[in-house]
Parts: C-alpha cells; structure tokens; sequence
C-alpha cells in the first residue's frame, strides 16, 4: 500500500475516510482510524456559521490526539468567509488540512451557490483556493464532483491544482447523478494523468475487490471511501489488508461489530455527542447486513429511548 504525501503531510497509507454530513462525527471518525483509514475528514462545516461564531459548526472540527491527521472540510462561496473561517479552525482545532467542499448537490447548499454549484464558476474556484493556499499553515485539498464534459472537469482539476491545493479528490459521479449510477472512472484516471499533485480517487469503493480495482484502474494516489464505512468502520482493515496481502478477511463476526457499536455509543458519551436520533441511526447502520435480525431492526424502528436500543442490541 503506497503511502500518501499531502503537502508537508505524510500518510501512513491511502486509504480515506470520506466527509459525510451527518455521519462522519468524532467517534465514527475514531473507528475508522483504529481500523487503518490513514486520514478521516469531518462532517463538511458552513464558513457563513463558522464566522457567525456558531458554536455546533465550529465543534464540528473537534478532535483528539487518538484520531489523527484528520481534516477538516468546509464548505461555503464567499472568499473572506472562508478564509476568516479556515483560520478561525486552524487556531480552534488544529486539525492536519483543510479542505474545500465543491461536490455537494443537495438543494440547501447548491442554492447559496456552494458545493458544486461553484463547479459553473471555476475562477471563483481559483480564488478561494489560492486565498486558503496562501495563507494557512496547514495543507489545503479541494473535493469536487465530475462535470458531463472531460475538458471542462480538467479545466476545473488544473485550476485548483495551479491556485495551491495540495491535493484533489475527484467523485466520479456528475452533479445529476447524486449519488447512484456508475462512477466515470475513465474520467479519474485521464485526470490523474495529467496532474502532479496526488490525486484521490472516490466513489463506487464497496469491498476491498472494488478498491483495489479502482486503485489500478485510475492509478489514483489514494482512495476515498464513503457510503461502504457507514457502521462498518472495519472496512478499512478489510482493504488495507486485502491489497497488502492479496487475501480476503473473513466478515467481521457480529460480536465484534456490535462491540464496535457500543463503543462508537460511549465515545458519543465522552465527547457529549449522545443523541437519541443518532443512536437510533448509528444502530440501524451498525446491525445491517447482520443475518436474522430483521425483527430487531423493526425493533429498534420503534425505540423509544437510548435505553430501549441498548436492551434491544444486548438481547442480539
Ligand atoms: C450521508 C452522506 C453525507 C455526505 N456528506 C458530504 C459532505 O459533507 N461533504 C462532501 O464533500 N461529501 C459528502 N458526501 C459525499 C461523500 O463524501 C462521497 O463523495 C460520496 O458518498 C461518494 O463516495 P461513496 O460511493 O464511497 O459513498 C456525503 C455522502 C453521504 C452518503
């Protein structure tokens, strides 16, 4: 497994948690390190709020010595603030990079003209990519979608590469694919042939096959892993070993995945992060693809309390 230089930051391999809203919070972000992601990113946080003081976005780049490097990925249209923003959580947090947020297709961003609506703008690209580059001291990478056009996507890929950034990961999937149908992969790999700086591959990654196919195909630097690690943090032992040894790992025994549940849950503890919404999710998420326990995700459906899915996952 190769290892991944991001600036002044060295991996220890390629393998990356992706930033998911919702999901990727401290404790999720803690499993997949102690399964071997090499880098986790938060939960993308909004410029606008972070320069507002708001308390929840800022929190959002909260960290501990145990999960890192780790970056912080943010989100927002308007220069000053995302500079003001960055520097604001570079002092908070210290987290080892920041990254720019411009893959985003929900309604809520895309209307403020953030995430990749900015794909329709790439000077404005250029310049908060530079303005960041320029003025953090910590390695700057910038998140982006395909658009339907190779060209234009390049375009896009060379400016971010030639205002600073560090490095790119590129999700093979257009703004009107959302999230289903296939990643152009081709597209990837044609960009990665043409940029210096380390270029992440994302999206489509469902097994360790999966990722060692993307990783060939695209000769990616590195591999970006979303959807597949939610409640299933183990995935990053799953690859990490397969490509290292060429053998599969068996499933991970229900036992363990539950363990991890229930320290994914005391870590919300630690962190004052336990909430009934979460819990429920992290539950549903952490019990799927788990063999007999149809009725218990019924169960857990209509839980009432914390308490409630603690009892229901200790009966399993
Ligand atoms: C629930 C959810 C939340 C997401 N939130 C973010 C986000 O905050 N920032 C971002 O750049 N991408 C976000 N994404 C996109 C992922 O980072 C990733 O690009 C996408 O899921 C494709 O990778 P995958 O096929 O491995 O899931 C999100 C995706 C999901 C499913």
């Amino acid at each position: 497994m190769k290892s991944l230089v991001i600036g002044k930051l060295r991996l220890d391999g390629n393998l990356i948690l992706a930033p998911m809203s919702g999901v990727t919070n401290l404790p999720s972000r803690l499993l997949c390190r102690k399964y071997g992601a090499s880098l986790v990113y938060s939960e993308m946080t909004s410029s606008e709020a972070v320069v507002r003081q708001n308390l929840r976005s800022i929190e959002r780049g909260s960290s501990c010595e145990g999960e890192r490097p780790m970056g912080i990925q943010l989100m927002g249209s308007v220069p000053s603030s995302m500079l003001e923003s960055a520097l604001i959580l570079q002092e908070r947090h210290r987290p080892e990079l920041i990254d720019v947020n411009f893959g985003c297709p929900a309604q809520s961003i895309i209307k403020n003209g953030c995430g990749c609506e900015l794909l329709k703008k790439p000077e404005l690209i250029g310049q908060l990519v530079k303005s960041l580059s320029d003025s953090l001291d910590v390695p700057v990478t910038a998140k982006i979608r395909i658009l339907g056009d190779f060209d234009e996507t390049l375009r896009i890929a060379r400016i971010i590469e030639k205002s600073g950034a560090d490095a790119i990961t590129i999700h093979g999937r257009t703004q009107k694919q959302g999230y289903s149908g296939k990643c152009n992969l081709d597209f990837i790999k044609r960009i990665k042939h043409e940029l210096s700086i380390p270029v992440i591959a994302n999206g489509d990654v469902l097994n360790e096959k999966t990722a060692k196919q993307i990783i060939e195909y695209t000769q990616c630097d590195g591999l970006m892993i979303g959807r597949a690690a939610i409640g299933n943090p183990f995935i990053f032992r799953k690859i990490s070993h397969f490509l290292k040894t060429g053998e599969t790992l068996p499933p991970q025994e229900m036992e363990k995945r539950l363990a991890d549940f229930f320290e994914y849950m005391e870590l919300c503890r630690k962190y004052g992060m336990l909430t009934y919404n979460d819990i429920k999710r992290n539950a549903q998420w952490f019990t799927k693809g788990m063999e007999n326990v149809k009725k218990v995700r019924v169960k857990i459906d209509k839980a009432e309390d914390i308490d409630s899915i603690i009892g229901i996952l200790k009966d399993i």
